[in-house]
Parts: C-alpha cells; sequence; structure tokens
C-alpha cells in the first residue's frame, strides 16, 4: 500500500448484524461511505458480536445477517478494493482491549451513558439488563480505538458513545504517559432520521415500516401505495400539508430533481395534487434506485464464496491493524510479556 493512502484519515464505523439494511441505513450512512471510500482509509464493521448483546437467544440470525449485511455494503457500491469490510468476532485484538480498557470505565458511568439509558429502557430491561449489553460502549471504544480512527460517521443517538470512547483514550493515553491513541470524532449525517412508511420516527425492519434495500419491485409498490401522507387531505382537490408528509420526505430524500419536487410541494399545498399521483412519482424514483441496489445485491448473492473470501481478506488486514494497536497499548501499560 502506498504512503499516501497510509496518510489517508482512519474512518471506522459498522453496523450490528441483526437484520439487512434498508432505505434509512442508505440516506443516513451508506450513501455517505460510498463516497469517504475515495478520500479516507476506511473499515466498516459486520459487529455481530455486538449484535448478540440482545440478540443472543438467535445466534443462528446474527450469522446468517453477517452476509446479508455484506451484500448490501457491496450492493450500495462499497468497493472492497477502497474499503476494508471485517467481521467483529473474527478480531480476538477486540476483545482484548475490552479487557483492559474495562479497567478505566466505571458502573456508574456505564449507567449515566445516554445511549445505554435509552436502550435499556427501550428494551424493558431494567436490573436484567445482560452484562455485555451495560458495557458495550467499551468494546465499541476497542472498535474505534483498535483501528486508530479519528472519524466515527454514526447516527446522533451514538454520539455519547464516541464521546465516551474518548473518555477512556485520555485516560489511557495518560496511563501510558503518551498520546498512544488518538481522539475520535463522531460525524453526524446532515439529514435527520429517515421515517417509516407509517410516518413514525424511524425505519426499522422490526416495526415493519421499512424498505429493505432488496426489496422486490412488488414490495417497493405496495410498501409506497401503504405511505402515510397528510390523513387530512381526502379529496384530491383539498389543500394538503407536506410537512410529516412521509412521501414527500422521502421524495426530498431520493428526488434528485428539487425543482419538480418544489412545484410538486406547492400543488399539493394549493390543492389539486392528489396522494397517488405524488406516490408515482415517488415509485418511480424508488424503483429506478433500489432496482441496480437489487441486481448488484442478487449477484453477489449468487456467489457468497466470492463474498467469503472478502470477508476473510478483511479480516487478515483488520486482524494485523487491531493487534499492532493491542499490542502497543500492552507494552505501554507496561504489562507482563513472555
Ligand atoms: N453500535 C453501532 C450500531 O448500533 C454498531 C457499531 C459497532 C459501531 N461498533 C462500532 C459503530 C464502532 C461505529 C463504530 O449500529
Amino acid at each position: 500500500m502506498s504512503n499516501s493512502t497510509n496518510k489517508r484519515p482512519v474512518i471506522l464505523t459498522g453496523d450490528r448484524t441483526t437484520g439487512p439494511l434498508h432505505l434509512g441505513h442508505y440516506a443516513g450512512s451508506l450513501k455517505n461511505r460510498v463516497m469517504l471510500q475515495h478520500t479516507h482509509e476506511q473499515f466498516l464493521l459486520l459487529a455481530d458480536t455486538q449484535a448478540l448483546t440482545d440478540n443472543a437467544h438467535d445466534p443462528e440470525k446474527v450469522r446468517r445477517t453477517v452476509l446479508e449485511v455484506a451484500y448490501d455494503y457491496l450492493a450500495v457500491g462499497i468497493d472492497p478494493a477502497l474499503t476494508t469490510i471485517c467481521v467483529q468476532s473474527a478480531l480476538p485484538a477486540l476483545t482484548e482491549l475490552t479487557m483492559l480498557y474495562m479497567n478505566f470505565v466505571t458502573v456508574a458511568r456505564l449507567e449515566r451513558n445516554p445511549t445505554i439509558k435509552t436502550e435499556i429502557q427501550l428494551r424493558g430491561f431494567e436490573r436484567d439488563v445482560p452484562a455485555r449489553f451495560l458495557c458495550y460502549p467499551i468494546p465499541q471504544a476497542a472498535d474505534i480505538t483498535a483501528f486508530k480512527a479519528t472519524i466515527v460517521p454514526v447516527g446522533e443517538d451514538q454520539a455519547p458513545l464516541i464521546e465516551q470512547t474518548n473518555e477512556i483514550v485520555r485516560r489511557l493515553n495518560r496511563q501510558i504517559g503518551h498520546d498512544l491513541l488518538p481522539e475520535a470524532h463522531a460525524m453526524i449525517p446532515r439529514v435527520g432520521r429517515l421515517p417509516g412508511i407509517d410516518g413514525k420516527a424511524k425505519m426499522s425492519k422490526s416495526q415493519g415500516n421499512a424498505i429493505l434495500l432488496s426489496a422486490s419491485p412488488d414490495e417497493i409498490h405496495n410498501a409506497v401505495l401503504q405511505m402515510y401522507t397528510d390523513p387530512n387531505h381526502v379529496r384530491a382537490a383539498d389543500p394538503g400539508t407536506v410537512e410529516g408528509n412521509v412521501v414527500f420526505t422521502y421524495l426530498d430524500a431520493f428526488g434528485d430533481d428539487q425543482n419538480t419536487i418544489e412545484g410538486l410541494k406547492a400543488r399539493y399545498r394549493r390543492g389539486g395534487l392528489g396522494d397517488m399521483a405524488v406516490k408515482r412519482q415517488l415509485e418511480d424514483v424508488l424503483q429506478s434506485l433500489l432496482a441496480p441496489i437489487r441486481e448488484r445485491r442478487a449477484r453477489y448473492a449468487g456467489d457468497p464464496g466470492y463474498v467469503m473470501d472478502l470477508l476473510r481478506q478483511g479480516a487478515f488486514k483488520a486482524r494485523e491493524r487491531t493487534q499492532t494497536t493491542l499490542e502497543e497499548v500492552r507494552t505501554g501499560l507496561g504489562l507482563f510479556s513472555l
């Protein structure tokens, strides 16, 4: 690898492998990652061990999803020559770093982490929270620092995890006596979270309000038909509301002709434009966005051996990288070594 590539800032981000990716992932992060791979050294982590934190009862699903998410990455244009895709559980250095970092984090701090607090509430865990779940900011700090990533593209909800990562980095660097580990910056997408097709704040497969990247033309058609609009816009002639109207939100997110969209909005507000007409426009946009993605995905899914090979190569490169950091941390802390 050339020096100039080595000097590119390192990006690490990942996805829990709990289900195939959807349009929300595409709008919020995948599109960005496809661009960033040209200017940064990018690692994508298939976070299967993290997925187990609340899916330990279904490891088979987590295992299966590793490949599904890899297909999604490749289908949207993640280029394995530019981005290293790696499976979290294949990188033992991450676990060892986690164990070391745990000495630098208090239980009180974990319980105060806003992301963890919210997620524990959402899942109704209370005191029955799996220890690994409560601790997950620590392995996530291990993920980030093992690659010495300085940029971590994540959703806004994950920002407190980056803050906690940097606390660990500062403590460790102080203990070691020099700035071995870099601090990381969260890169939060400018676009807000994409709502589900039912208008709920978050698109998610488990809520049944998602359009998967692998959706068939019929599934796309039906999703658009069901899509939440303005419940008070009963007849085409009535004036309608654009704000909170999912069809327009998606047109803004995925349409490429801003003038046409603004024109549609004006007509809708004035009255005289029916929901079906706008939905037809959106369906066109989504069908042409997803058709090439679906085709590429089918090609990769038809050749799992090839994708497995990519994951092996990714693991190889990532093992080397993360093992080096681990050795540096061990040496820095002055641990015993044979
Ligand atoms: N927690 C992230 C999510 O919920 C996934 C993840 C695991 C991650 N390790 C990471 C993200 C490291 C950024 C950096 O999707």
